[in-house]
């Protein structure tokens, strides 16, 4: 069942007022209520005395107007009782410094005594609600993140190479530490990359950070596997934090779990320098959400009000708070939990705004989630678990990632914004997109773009070869193949295991000031000659060494040799972008990409609006998506009925500022 539902806080309010949220919640639809994961002080008050009490009771005041609940495990902000116990369990910053009490997420991942306080409170909690018939499932801890180099930390980090080396006469040949003299003779000398160790040795730094990852999966897996023994008909999933979130492998953590969840804000007190919202961002962080597991998610958290902590964000406009929740589903959302049920009159998130104000009465807000959950009464089945299809993929690499965190090349470029602009040419066009591991599957993808794929491990280079040889249509950019899996950079032409797909090698390259610019022509046999947008950042001068050039630097020493080339390479083609450009560079390479994919957008449509669709076993969705504030008129071409309204559509139609078409055929 469709799941409609808002992130809750009985502890923060007296329990007289319990029932009248309970039953306005009823009112507007609201069938599910996240709970708890952040009572732990409630729950175990001091250590080893657990209350569930009060949980209890407003688990059954809930389930009393037919809300289901989800349960947090509370470990994401420890009571001062355990934090006091063991000082050393606070995380340490890059800067070496220790964290100290006095906000959330403050805890070291790896710490003995955290984890078996984690265990504890999971297992209590477990126990106690494993047969309680609201709950329906779990989330572990919140938000998992940030990098802890404490002292235990690096204790664990050495265990970890340990177990990913032979030996230290292997870890120091891959990571070249003869270089300054590096060369360890025990494991215990090997550091973490602190800040006041200066820029590290790079294949010590990727190891830390895959080891950071790493600590929280295995957190996480710790209660994964507690929950799984006491709670065997209860769901478990986390709530991730988008395409944004870069310090944890989110492959890696999804992997154990049931399905994803993510919370989805928009409008952030930290992001004021403009009012004006990428739609294409949403976007991906949902595509990316979906693709963690290639499966449809949860929106633990989506935005009700104004972000706030020390500022105070802008308000959502009317309609857009209903307009995000449906972009969510869009791309693959089968739950939409909105954060928070009432503005807490206390504490950090004072000005975090949720559906009602601090006073708790209602208005624009909860008139328009009221409104969303009339609709997703009527319209909730025939959406739930219909999937989307992409032809196109791009792959995510969080190794690239976070090599392009220890060195990124050149300043101006950014491995996530470079992915983003990939993504926000095909989102334009309509054209769904999958965001893939680069281990995943590709064959069932008509074209796939590997962007900056700057670490390539033997078998990452192998499934891009392979899904070209195939039949393939891959894309390449730069600074792709420089890497082997230690960070080490190859020993061969660039780019390295992906120069035979791709028919070239990088002769040189030329990281460029923010002052210098080049541009690119087109030159492909057939196609009309024509000046593209500058390119800059970074330009390979390229080598031919069977492809064809595609277009050509413009100028400057490399004027008139290929900085984009197209390969045939076994049934398929490589495609090579040796530069970076400006939206209106990728705009004209997708549209030509996708000509060779023989991909068409779902829809035309004007520029603000967003189509999507979503598969119910052979019954297309479409869904319309209006992220202007000004009327706009779109035509479907067909007859098609609006599942939110039950209207019939059979030719253009008009969508309200904001407004939202569920399209299916009539
Ligand atoms: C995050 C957290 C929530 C809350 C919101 C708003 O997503 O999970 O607990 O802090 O942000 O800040
Ligand atoms: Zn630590």
């Amino acid at each position: 069942m469709f799941r409609f539902g808002v992130d809750y806080y009985p502890e923060h309010w007296p329990e007289t007022r319990w029932p009248e949220d309970a039953r306005l919640m009823a009112a507007a639809g609201i069938n599910v209520v996240r709970l708890a994961e952040f009572a732990w002080s409630k729950m175990e008050p001091s250590d080893g005395v657990f209350d569930f009490a009060w949980l209890d009771r407003a688990i059954d005041l809930l389930a009393a107007h037919g809300i289901a609940v989800i349960l947090g495990t509370p470990t994401a902000s420890p009571p001062p009782w355990l934090m006091g116990a063991h000082p050393d369990a606070y995380r340490v910053g890059p800067d070496g410094r220790r964290w100290t009490y006095g906000n959330r997420r403050e805890y070291c991942p790896t710490h003995a005594a955290y984890r078996a306080h984690s265990r504890r409170i999971t297992e209590a909690m477990a126990q106690h609600y494993a047969t309680n018939p609201a709950v329906i499932g779990w989330q572990t801890d919140n938000e998992f993140g940030d990098r802890c180099y404490c002292p235990t930390c690096v204790d664990n980090f050495q265990g970890w190479l340990r177990g990913h080396y032979e030996d230290l006469t292997e870890l120091n040949e891959r990571w070249g530490t003869v270089f300054w003299s590096h060369i360890y003779n025990g494991w215990e000398e090997i550091p973490p990359p602190l800040a006041t160790g200066g820029s590290p040795n790079p294949g010590l730094a990727l190891a830390f950070y895959r080891f950071a990852s790493d600590s929280y999966v295995t957190f996480q897996q710790e209660q994964i596997d507690i929950l799984r023994a006491q709670c065997p008909n209860h769901f478990i999933t986390h709530n991730f934090m988008g395409f944004g979130y870069d310090r944890i492998n989110y492959f890696d953590l999804a992997r154990n779990l049931d399905f994803v969840s993510w919370d989805n804000y928009q409008r952030m007190q930290w992001t004021m320098s403009t009012g004006v919202i990428d739609p294409a961002a949403g976007a991906l962080a949902a595509d990316t959400m979906r693709g963690l597991k290639q499966k449809n998610f949860w929106i633990m958290e989506q935005q009700a009000g104004s972000g706030g902590w020390e500022m105070v964000s802008v308000a959502p406009r009317p309609g857009e708070i209903r307009l995000w929740a449906y972009q969510s589903i869009a791309h693959g959302a089968d739950a939409i939990v909105f954060f928070r049920w009432r503005t807490m009159r206390y504490g950090t998130e004072q000005y975090w705004h949720g559906i009602l104000d601090h006073h708790g009465i209602p208005g624009r807000r909860y008139d328009e989630v009221r409104r969303m959950g009339d609709e997703i009464t009527r319209a909730g089945n025939d959406i739930f678990g219909s999937t989307v299809r992409a032809k196109v993929a791009i792959v995510l690499s969080y190794d690239a990632r976070f090599a392009f965190q220890i060195q990124p090349n050149n300043p101006q470029f950014d491995y996530p914004r470079h992915i983003g602009q990939i993504y926000r040419a095909l989102h334009a066009q309509n054209i769904p997109v999958d965001i893939v591991a680069p281990t995943d599957d590709l064959s069932g993808y008509a074209l796939v773009i590997a962007p900056s794929v700057y670490v390539l491990p033997d078998d990452v280079a192998a499934n891009l070869v392979e899904y070209v040889r195939d039949g393939g249509l891959l894309v390449v950019t730069q600074r792709s193949g420089v890497k082997d899996d230690d960070n080490t950079v190859v020993n061969m032409k660039l780019p390295g295991l992906l120069a035979e797909v791709c028919g070239i090698e990088v002769a040189e390259y030329d990281s460029l000031a923010p002052d210098m610019s080049n541009a690119v022509e087109f030159v492909l046999p057939g196609m009309t000659r024509e000046t593209m947008a500058a390119v800059g950042t970074w330009c390979d001068v390229l080598e031919l060494a069977g492809a064809e050039a595609v277009a050509l630097y413009t100028q400057d020493y490399y004027a008139g040799t290929p900085a984009i080339t197209r390969n045939h390479f076994g049934a398929g083609q490589a495609i090579y972008i040796g530069t970076v450009g400006g939206d209106p560079f990728y705009a004209t390479l997708t549209q030509w990409l996708l000509e060779l994919a023989a991909l068409e957008p779902l829809m035309e449509t004007p520029a603000p609006v967003e189509v999507t669709e979503r598969w119910q076993g052979d019954r297309r969705l479409l869904f319309v998506l209006n992220h202007s504030d000004s009327e706009q008129s779109v035509n479907p071409g067909g007859a098609f009925v609006d599942l939110l309204t039950n209207e019939t559509i059979d030719d253009t139609v008009t969508l309200a500022p904001r407004g939202v078409l569920v399209l299916a055929a009539a």
